[in-house]
Formats: C-alpha cells, structure tokens, sequence
C-alpha cells in the first residue's frame, strides 16, 4: 500500500499533459483528487475514469478559484494534502515581435494565478498542520534563452516565490518542492513538428508521465525529508 493511499491533491491544468499524468499516477496510489482546467467535458470525462475525483472547470486566473478549489476538496473529501499549482501556457517570440496580449495572458496565468493558488492552499495548509505545495517550474526558471525571455521570467518568478516559501513555511509541516522539465511533449508545444530548431535539440522529447514520477517521488518522500527542486530533462536534450 502507497504512503499516499487516501490523501486528497487539487491539480491546476490537469485536463492534459503534465497535470493529467501526475493526477493519473497519484491515482494509481489510492490519491483523491480535484481537478482544474478550463475545459469541462474533458474533464468530466477524467471525473467518470478515474476514482475519488471530482473537477472544477473554469478560468484559472479567476481571482475567486482558489477558494472554490480548496472548498471543493473539504466539501467532497474532508481533507487537502497536495495542491499542484501546474496550469501554465508559453509565449514566446522576440522581444520586438512577440504578441503582447498572449504575453499578458501568459503573466496571468503563470504568475499572479499559481501565487493566488499558492495563498489560498498555503494558508489551508499551515492550519491544517501540514501539506505538500509543488510547483510546475520549467528549466527556463534557471537559465534563459533567445526568445524565451517572457516565459523564462514567469519560470523564475516561480522559483523565487517557492524558495521562500520553504523558508517561511520550514517547521511547520508543510512543504514546498517546484519540478523544473526540460522539453516534454505536451499540448503545450502544438508547434513541435513545424520547429525543426526544437526537434534538432530535443529529438525525444519527454512524456507526461516522466514528469509525474518525479512529482510522485517527492510526495512519497517520509515528512522528515524535503526535495525542494527536480529537474527532470530529456537526456538527448542539448541546450
Ligand atoms: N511541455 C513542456 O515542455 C514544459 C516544460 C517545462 C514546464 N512546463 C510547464 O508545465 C505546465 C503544464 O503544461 P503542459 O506542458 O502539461 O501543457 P498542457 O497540456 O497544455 O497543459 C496546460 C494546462 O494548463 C491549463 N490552463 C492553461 N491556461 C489556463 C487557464 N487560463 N485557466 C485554467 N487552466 C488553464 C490547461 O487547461 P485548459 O486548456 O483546459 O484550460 C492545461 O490543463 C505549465 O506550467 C508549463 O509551463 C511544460
């Protein structure tokens, strides 16, 4: 029987990608589970797969989702361990070039939406005397690349935020880890086959479920250990 077997994690973009295969991983180990996105019917059909989970679909960057998030759990499971703040989209271009308005958009989500969420669970947490907040980082939170500033900046906010927030939170049960992938095949990268710079150096790019064992594996920890960072990176991958 997994350590995990009946704790409760709410994921942010777990309609697809990284989001779905950790949920489907934390399943398989007995994980209730409250999932968000923007796309209802797919997560219905998530809802009607998968055990002991329940779905929210809506805009992340809805300042009122966090708290319908958290409620959702208590209201159906009685309880919130994990909180995977994990929804996230990428703009990118050069700087005279990039399209503003998908710019902002990305801001919103991957900043002021993943710290909204983050308040919202953290302060749940610290009452309920422990948890696990983890964050979707990117390795662009730890190195920048020609038109990738944008995005690379909302990867190092990230990363600011969650180091000191494991300073903060240090003693008090909860603790705070970021999973930084390199290339992983997602939704997220429609555009794969049509950027022939990427696949020359990503040529096998990860899967999901790569990323979710390493989510996995930090959650599974005994509580007297942290893993604040993995990165997790194609091994072929050379930039
Ligand atoms: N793929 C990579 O190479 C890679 C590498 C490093 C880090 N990451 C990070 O991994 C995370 C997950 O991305 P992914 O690669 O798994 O791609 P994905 O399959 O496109 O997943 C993105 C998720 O975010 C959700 N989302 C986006 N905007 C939203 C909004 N406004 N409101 C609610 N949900 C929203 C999407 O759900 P809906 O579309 O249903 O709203 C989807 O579930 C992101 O933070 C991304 O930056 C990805």
């Amino acid at each position: 029987m997994s350590g995990l077997e009946g704790k409760v994690a709410v994921i942010t973009g777990a309609t697809s990608g990284i989001g779905l295969a950790t949920a489907e991983a934390l399943s398989e180990r007995g994980v209730k589970l409250v999932l968000h996105g923007r796309r209802g019917e797919i997560l219905q059909a998530h809802a009607a797969r998968l055990p002991n989970c329940d779905v929210l679909a809506g805009d992340i960057a809805d300042p009122a989702t966090p708290d319908a998030l958290v409620d959702l759990a208590m209201k159906r499971f009685g309880r919130m361990d994990i909180a995977f703040a994990n929804a996230g989209l990428i703009a990118s271009g050069p700087v005279d070039d990039i399209d503003l308005d998908a710019m902002s958009d990305m801001l919103r989500v991957n900043i002021d939406a993943t710290f909204r969420f983050a308040y919202t669970a953290l302060r749940h947490m610290k009452k309920a005397g422990g948890g696990d907040m983890l964050f979707t980082g990117s390795v662009l939170g730890t190195k920048t690349r020609p038109n990738a500033g944008p995005y690379a900046a909302t990867k190092y906010a990230v990363e600011a935020l969650a180091e000191s927030l494991r300073m903060e939170l240090a003693g008090t049960g909860v603790r705070v880890a970021v999973v930084e992938p390199g290339l992983v095949r997602t939704d997220l990268h429609r555009d794969y086959e049509v950027r022939p710079e990427i696949a020359q150096s990503v040529p096998q790019p990860l899967t999901p479920a790569d990323v979710a064992r390493a989510v996995v594996f930090a959650v599974e920890q005994p509580a007297s250990v942290l893993i604040p960072r993995i990165m997790v990176l194609p091994s072929g991958q050379n930039v």
